[in-house]
């Protein structure tokens, strides 16, 4: 086999085991059964708009698939803030995206955790937070903080596995979009983007 081929397939072993193991360590923090995939990721970051010169900010990167897919769209790894729970990815994180502003804290509380970029506006933000393990409130407010973050009509891109949106219509407040369903992902994934204004 092609030695670039076997680094790989290595690489994405390690993946993989990272992630059951951040998933047996809280299966509800993780909330999937598999790493994202790459062309989830791709679609994901595909609303991204790199010549606006804005930062992006990332929730929930884990492994860091869709953080590759996201600098892979043109973002510079310095305009790149990601946001991870867990000691243990954010670990990994940092030594495998070099460059990449990666917080180890609580994407549900931006203004603490964000810190000295906590006035930045970014041009989207990419999420895989698992909502669905959190009550619809923290949502809406994990939501609207980071919409406040954004200029008007900015996506809010979030994946998840329910077959309706992770947070509830508020129509005066924000717009909710079904941006894709993708098939190529365990389990399949829906994309939603949430934009105001
Ligand atoms: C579904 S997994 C992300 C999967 C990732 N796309 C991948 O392929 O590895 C959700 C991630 O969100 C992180 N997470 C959960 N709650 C969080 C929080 N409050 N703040 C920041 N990250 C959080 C988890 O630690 C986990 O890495």
């Amino acid at each position: 086999m092609e030695l670039r081929l076997k680094e790989r397939l290595g690489r994405k072993f390690d993946e993989e085991i990272r992630f059951f193991k951040g998933w047996m360590d809280g299966p509800k923090s993780v909330g999937a059964i598999c790493p994202t995939s790459s062309i989830t990721a791709k679609r994901m970051a595909s609303v991204i708009n790199p010549a606006s010169g804005l930062p992006v900010l990332e929730l929930g990167p884990g492994t860091g698939v869709i953080t590759k897919a996201i600098l892979e769209r043109g973002v510079a790894p310095d305009n790149l803030v990601s946001i991870e729970y867990s000691t243990d990815f954010y670990q990994n994180l940092v030594k495998a995206y070099p460059g990449v502003h990666f917080v180890n804290g609580d994407a549900f509380d931006l203004d603490k955790t964000l810190g000295d970029k906590s006035g930045v506006i970014f041009d989207s933000v990419i999420s895989a937070i698992p909502l669905l393990s959190f009550p619809m409130e923290r949502r809406i407010a994990l939501l609207e903080s980071a919409l406040d973050r954004m200029p008007a009509g900015r996506p809010f891109m979030q994946i998840t596995y329910g077959p309706i949106s992770p947070v509830i219509a508020k129509p005066d407040r924000y717009k909710i979009k079904h941006y894709d369903f993708v098939v190529r992902n365990i389990p399949p994934a829906q994309l939603w983007v949430y934009t105001r204004g």
